[in-house]
């Protein structure tokens, strides 16, 4: 994947300003109520028995923030997303069983959170940029799927 200068500096534009306590919450809870059955891998978190118990719910939020730092990873390593998410997608796909058509969803419900956290900024240039990024994380997590 090739990226250019302006594709550069508006993802780490996104990601320096970025509040990941508050975006990575909104954006797994918004998955986990949007798309239900992705609530099955969460087993272990406790009540997730409504919207309201999800978004309430303490181990959801710190799952969120610790997918955003997962994304940070990618931001670093533009260059090599696929080799930097190796282990991730093998965690993901042989311990944990997620079906890889769920990163697609959870990247859709963060461009939703990012868009209206953006608001005007989040141009078509910049959505454009944004969802080329998650598109190359979300085929490197499911790289070790077979
Ligand atoms: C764990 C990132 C998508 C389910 C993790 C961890 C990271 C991560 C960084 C922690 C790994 C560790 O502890 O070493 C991501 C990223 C995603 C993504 C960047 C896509 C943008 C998903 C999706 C699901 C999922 C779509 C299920 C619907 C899980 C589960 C765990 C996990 C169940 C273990 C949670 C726990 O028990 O603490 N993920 N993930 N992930 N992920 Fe993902």
């Amino acid at each position: 994947v090739e990226w250019s200068e302006s594709e550069r500096s508006i993802i780490s534009g996104i990601f320096s300003t970025l509040d990941y306590n508050d975006v990575g919450p909104k954006a797994l809870c918004r998955c986990l109520i949007v798309y239900p059955w992705t609530l099955r891998y969460f087993g272990t978190f406790g009540n997730l028995y409504n919207a309201e118990a999800i978004k309430s719910n303490p181990n959801v939020a710190a799952h969120g923030v610790k997918v955003l730092h997962g994304l940070d990873r990618a931001v670093k390593n533009m260059d090599n997303i696929k080799a930097t998410y190796a282990e991730l997608s093998v965690l993901h796909s042989e311990k944990l069983h997620v079906d890889p058509d769920n990163f697609k969803l959870l990247a859709d419900c963060l461009t939703i959170t990012v868009a209206a956290k953006l608001g005007s900024a989040f141009t078509p240039q910049v959505q454009a940029t944004w969802t080329k990024f998650l598109a190359v994380v979300v085929s490197a997590l499911g790289r070790q799927y077979h």
